[in-house]
């Protein structure tokens, strides 16, 4: 049932070019320069009109969601919040029928997520669940939502689902921002047309995997662990954090590159392990004398850069390549090394990679 794989997370990994597709399919059609999405053709004018937008979601979800904030803010230009569910619905929050909420789950079955779909319900918004079981509570919990049809997600810690969460609200920024006008034809069909080509990029990034296992081997033993990313990577670094934690239990954090400075550089010195997402497209000169403060403090460094880079590779202890690609579709592709890092450490210290401890797959409890 794990076709030949070790773990189902690994498995599950390696199923995210498919899952991709599986998402985007009958969605994205390039040639009619179109997104097709029933749930949001028929509730259009609600989303069109919205003052804003509020995500909520919990865990991996969440991440997904504040990679959403980037995308809906800079192409549809509608104000976007992302909030945890468990404050949001704890908050006594303003919420009006102007708004339109989106929840994110996996599972559809979180229990903090559900109870904010109902408060947002009893105040009048419009509510839009994008989940992946097919028939879960929460997607009959909403008013219209969009299945991400990334197969069943068996591995504790999610992978395959966040990917095509990201997938499917890009999707839906980009009908929003065509049909709200913010974003020109060109631009809008170049886009389509890029995320059509990230499961073959996807593909190429899985290649590293031996380099992965190489580099996992040299801070297995790490007591800790610093993500750091600007931009739409800020929350691939938040994610890269959450994965190393969850199973392999070293004490990791993710932090947006130039927060560093405000606190966490304190942290720095040769034992101090410090992956950072730098990227061509977006803040890529900011991110590069980030290594440098972090080189000069000794701290060893892991990049995520961009194919054929060279400027990182010279400060860099380790770098990982990830074909080019725009800022917006960056995180698609940037996750999956965190993601493998993640998985070989936590096997190489000999944890429950699938199952790690505490935790469950659906957090039906508050
Ligand atoms: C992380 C993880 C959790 C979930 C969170 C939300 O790998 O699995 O953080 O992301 O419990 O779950 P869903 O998306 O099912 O609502």
């Amino acid at each position: 049932e794990k076709g030949g794989y070790d773990h189902f997370m690994l498995k599950e990994i390696y199923e995210q070019p498919h899952a991709i597709k599986d998402t985007y399919r009958g969605r994205l059609r390039v040639e009619q320069g179109i997104v097709k999405m029933a749930g949001v053709d028929q509730n259009l004018e609600r989303f069109l009109n919205a003052n804003r937008i509020i995500i909520v979601a919990c865990g991996t979800s969440w991440h997904a969601g504040l990679v959403a904030e980037y995308i809906f803010e800079d192409l549809a230009r509608i104000p976007v919040e992302v909030e945890y569910a468990s404050e949001f619905r704890y908050r006594n929050p303003v919420i009006t029928d102007k708004d339109v909420v989106i929840a994110i789950s996996q599972s559809g079955e979180t229990a903090d997520t559900l109870a904010a779909i109902k408060l947002a319900k009893e105040k009048g918004a419009f509510v839009f669940g994008i989940c992946n079981v097919v028939g879960s509570s929460i997607a009959r919990e909403t008013h219209a939502g969009a299945y991400t049809h990334a197969g069943p997600e068996i591995g504790v810690a999610s992978t395959k689902a966040f990917t095509t969460q990201i997938t499917l609200l890009t999707l839906l920024a980009l009908k929003l921002a065509r049909e709200s006008g913010t974003l020109s034809k060109t631009k809008f069909h170049e886009i389509l047309t890029e995320m059509e080509g990230i499961p073959a990029k996807v593909e190429r990034v899985l290649e590293s995997n031996p380099l992965i296992e190489i580099i996992a081997d040299v801070y297995k033993d790490a007591e800790n662990c610093l993500y750091l990313g600007r931009g739409y990577n800020f929350p691939v670094a938040l994610e890269g954090a959450l994965k190393l934690k969850e199973i392999s239990y070293i004490h990791a954090e993710g932090y947006p590159a130039a927060e560093m400075k405000h606190g966490p550089i304190a942290l720095i010195d040769e034992q101090m392990p410090v992956i950072v997402i730098a990227t061509k497209k977006g803040h890529y000169e900011k991110v590069v004398s980030n290594i440098q403060e972090i080189k000069s403090r000794k701290g060893k460094i892991i990049a995520v850069v961009t194919e054929g880079d060279s400027q990182v590779r010279d400060l860099a202890d380790h770098v990982v390549e990830v074909p080019e690609s725009s800022e917006a579709l960056s995180p698609l592709l940037t996750t999956i090394p965190l993601q493998l890092l993640s998985y070989h450490i936590a096997v190489m210290r000999g944890c429950n990679v699938d199952q790690p401890r505490n935790l469950a797959k659906s957090v039906t409890v508050e």
